[in-house]
């Protein structure tokens, strides 16, 4: 039986039925982040039999932000989609950029006037996988729409463009990402957290079938503040001074969600934290 759905996906028959493996990482954190992407990624996706891989970029390029050419080289490290949080613009000229990069999308409560992709939709052996991310409105100092009353008012609008959903919150406080995974539970396939680069150990399948995780952790270096140099975080507390917190080295570890989704239903069968020490 299994067998058969494998074919049938291979094959890009309909996988009605069937499962979609889904690996979504964490916001990949500086050279550190890319590395380990570089290294591992598609030999993961081999090991797991994974059908497509999102991870949040949004510190890929230096700790802040992203580049067209990071982009790129994600992609064909195997990242089939890259999604973006408040650290979006911060690499000159990818506000430009963005428009020339089919697989990366900006939140899409940011206001209607910023460029790039509002959300994505993958192609998966006839399914089609749909990426949203909202950032949240609880202590974030971007500009964007709050996100409960952004996806009330568009959930219809973008709805059939895919058979499944994922849903990443991009947020700082863990009541409003769960909220918001409570609210949307039975809509979407899954919510997953981003933005805190600390992983939680409350990846669940709620109630209604949506998988659920407060935060997937980063892609980056572990002996640090967030992917920062912990010496110059310290001190930055100690004095308050200004200074350049460099990204840090060690420790480095891939993480994020790996999730089973139902292609028929539109919801989640399993999510596992996923996290590989390198
Ligand atoms: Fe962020
Ligand atoms: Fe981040």
């Amino acid at each position: 039986m299994l067998t058969e759905w494998v074919l049938a996906f291979v094959s890009g028959q309909s996988a009605n039925g069937g499962m979609l493996k889904v690996l979504f990482l964490g916001d990949i954190v500086g050279k550190p982040g890319r590395s380990a992407i570089a290294r591992r990624l598609q030999q993961i996706r081999q090991e797991l039999g994974l059908h497509a891989v999102i991870a949040n970029g949004e510190n890929s390029a230096a700790g802040a932000g992203i580049t067209a050419a990071i982009a790129i080289e994600l992609k064909a490290c195997g990242v089939d989609l890259i999604t973006l949080g408040d650290h979006c613009w911060d690499q000159r000229g990818f506000d430009s950029e963005i428009e020339t990069l089919p697989h990366v999308c900006r939140p899409a409560n940011m206001p209607v006037q910023c460029p790039g992709a509002q959300y994505l939709i993958h192609e998966c052996g006839g399914i089609r996988l749909g990426v949203i991310t909202l950032l949240g409105f609880q202590f974030m100092k971007v500009r964007a729409h709050d996100p409960f009353y952004w996806w009330q008012e568009n959930w219809q609008r973008i709805r059939s463009g895919a058979d499944l959903w994922i849903v990443e919150i991009h947020a700082e406080a863990t009541s409003e990402k769960i909220s918001l995974g409570w609210m949307l539970d039975g809509q979407v396939a899954a919510v997953v957290g981003t933005h805190t680069h600390v992983p939680t150990a409350d990846a669940t399948i709620l109630p209604r079938g949506t998988a659920y995780l407060t935060d997937l952790g980063m892609t980056g270096p572990y002996a640090s503040v967030l992917g920062r140099s912990v010496q110059a975080s310290v001190a930055r507390f100690l004095d308050g001074m200004p200074r350049r917190l460099e990204v840090a080295e060690g420790d480095v570890r891939i993480c994020g969600a790996l999730m089973d989704l139902d292609t028929g239903r539109g919801c989640a069968l399993s999510i596992e934290r996923f996290e590989e020490r390198l």
